[in-house]
């Protein structure tokens, strides 16, 4: 039997008269307990860009050390700067690799609250869906891998491979504690390769293993013109609305065929080879399917590339929020006396974002008229990856996947960015397997955020098979 120490005994139905259960059996006579234990965790609003949230981030962080204390494993709340990490491990197994389990316990604000059919922090079930902030991003999903650990330490005892856990509180707010905690304790993070579940399925029933993430460049850019607010009529046409000047500078970062107009923008950008695009059409993606669920009549991007080359492969320019003038019922006559932006540029891999940084300032400031200071602010910045398809780590993702899903994968890259998966690379030379299982539809950072409970509990078992096919990799 397995060596557990005694807090850790759930309500085991099984007699020892009785043989032991498979881990698929142990899964499925526990799956209430899971989804009420990740019920538990979402009730907790982790959302790490409100201070106002400061206790529950480390309740947050408690209660997911508590779930892995409880599976035996050591573990630790790591203070940093911002709010603590957590770590875990169990012990190494000779002749097997060590998998390093990443995740975050932290959300996005909740806002616009009154869109919620159900608050955020009350998870409700509906549709075989659960309701609130974090089900999928990423509370559930990362969930999904303390559960298989506890299925294999109650069924069969001892892991059959090393794992360690890193769950961070700050994925949201751009990951400065865990960046500078992997720089400081690169050795004790040691490992053959790293699993996230962070991302998406291609469809419903259409599991996914998504090779390739873009990576971010996050700028606050912020005008400022008299020295006060001005009556629009008295003083209009005499100075330089920084209101009007803004929408200029923005308009002017992009052209009508959607090409960004920072100089250089483009110069390191790795093109999409032909049979990846060959590869992309294969997936038959319904582009009306997505247009009418996201209740917009069709799209503008960059010429010249299909809809999923632009979200998956190519580098973007999006604002991400305005601010100038008045906001207030009625009409205000007035010239405001500043204005912001906070834009964004998702990268594709080779792309730098310091570069990129630098020449968006020089473009901006030669743009800039007279009577007005800008300012750009760098916010965070991230560059994109690509995994490597042909690894053995590969193949056994795609064998615990078609185990628990019924059919293989598909390979997939994703246009939103996990910064630390770069780091991981370059600090622990370890590549990443991107094992989504959420879905498109999931209304992440959006109001109605679900999860849905059937593949929270595929993911389960995918997880539990995947220790399994990994361990045996190591062994080869
Ligand atoms: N889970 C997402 C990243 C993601 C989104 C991966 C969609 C694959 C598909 C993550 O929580 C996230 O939102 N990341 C931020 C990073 C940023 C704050 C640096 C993002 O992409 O905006
Ligand atoms: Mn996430
Ligand atoms: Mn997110």
């Amino acid at each position: 039997m397995p060596v557990i120490p005694p807090r850790a005994v759930h309500d085991f139905p099984f007699a020892s008269i009785v043989p032991m259960p498979t881990i698929d059996e142990y899964l499925q006579h526990h799956a209430a307990r899971f989804e009420d234990e990740l019920c538990q965790f979402l009730r907790i609003p982790s959302v790490s860009a409100d201070p106002a949230c400061r206790d529950a981030m480390t309740r947050a962080a408690e209660w997911v050390e508590d779930q892995l204390q409880l599976l035996g494993l050591a573990t630790e709340v790591i203070p940093t700067a911002g709010h603590p990490l957590v770590y875990a491990e169990s012990p190494a197994v000779p002749g097997a690799p060590t998998a390093l389990v990443y995740g975050h316990y932290d959300v996005q604000p909740p806002d616009p609250v009154e869109k919620w059919l159900s608050p955020p922090f009350e998870p409700t079930e509906r549709d075989g869906h659960l309701y609130a902030r974090g089900a999928t991003d990423d509370k559930g999903q990362m969930l999904t891998h303390i559960k298989s650990v506890e299925a294999w330490r109650r069924v069969n005892g001892e892991l059959p491979l090393q794992l360690k856990f890193l769950i961070e509180g700050e994925e949201e707010v751009g990951s400065r504690g865990l960046h500078q905690y992997l720089v400081d304790h690169a050795d004790r993070l040691a490992c053959d390769c790293v699993v996230i579940s962070d991302s998406a399925q291609f469809g419903p029933d259409r599991p996914a293993i998504t090779y390739g993430l873009r990576g971010i460049a996050y700028y606050e850019v912020r005008l400022n013109g008299p020295a006060r607010d001005l009556h629009s009529g008295s003083f209009g046409g005499a100075v330089t609305n920084p209101a009007n000047t803004l929408a200029q500078l923005l308009a002017a970062l992009v052209d009508d065929q959607g090409k960004v107009q920072v100089p250089g923008f483009y110069d390191d950008v790795v093109p999409l080879l032909d049979a990846e695009r060959e590869q992309f059409a294969a997936l038959q993606f319904d582009e009306a399917a997505y247009f009418a669920q996201l209740g917009v009549d069709g799209a503008v991007g960059e010429a010249g590339y299909t809809l999923l080359e632009r979200r998956w492969a190519r580098p973007t320019f999006d604002v991400c929020g305005l601010t100038s003038g008045y906001q207030g019922e009625g009409a205000k006559t007035v010239i405001p006396a500043n204005a912001t932006a906070k834009i964004s540029f998702r990268l594709v891999p080779r792309q730098d974002p310091a570069k990129i940084g630098a020449a968006l300032e020089k473009r901006l400031i030669e743009l800039c008229p007279p009577g007005i200071r800008i300012e750009v602010v760098d916010m965070h910045g991230s560059p994109g990856v690509l995994v490597p398809l042909d690894s053995p780590w590969m193949a056994a993702a795609a064998r615990a996947i078609e185990h628990a899903f019924g059919c293989p994968p598909v390979y997939t890259r994703e246009g939103g960015s996990i910064p630390i998966v770069t780091a991981f690379h370059e600090t622990l030379g370890a590549d990443t397997l991107l094992l989504g299982w959420g879905q498109e539809d999931d209304n992440t950072h959006s109001p109605n955020e679900k999860f849905s409970l059937r593949d929270f509990h595929r993911g389960i078992q995918a997880s539990a098979k995947l220790w399994e096919e990994l361990a045996a990799v190591g062994r080869q």
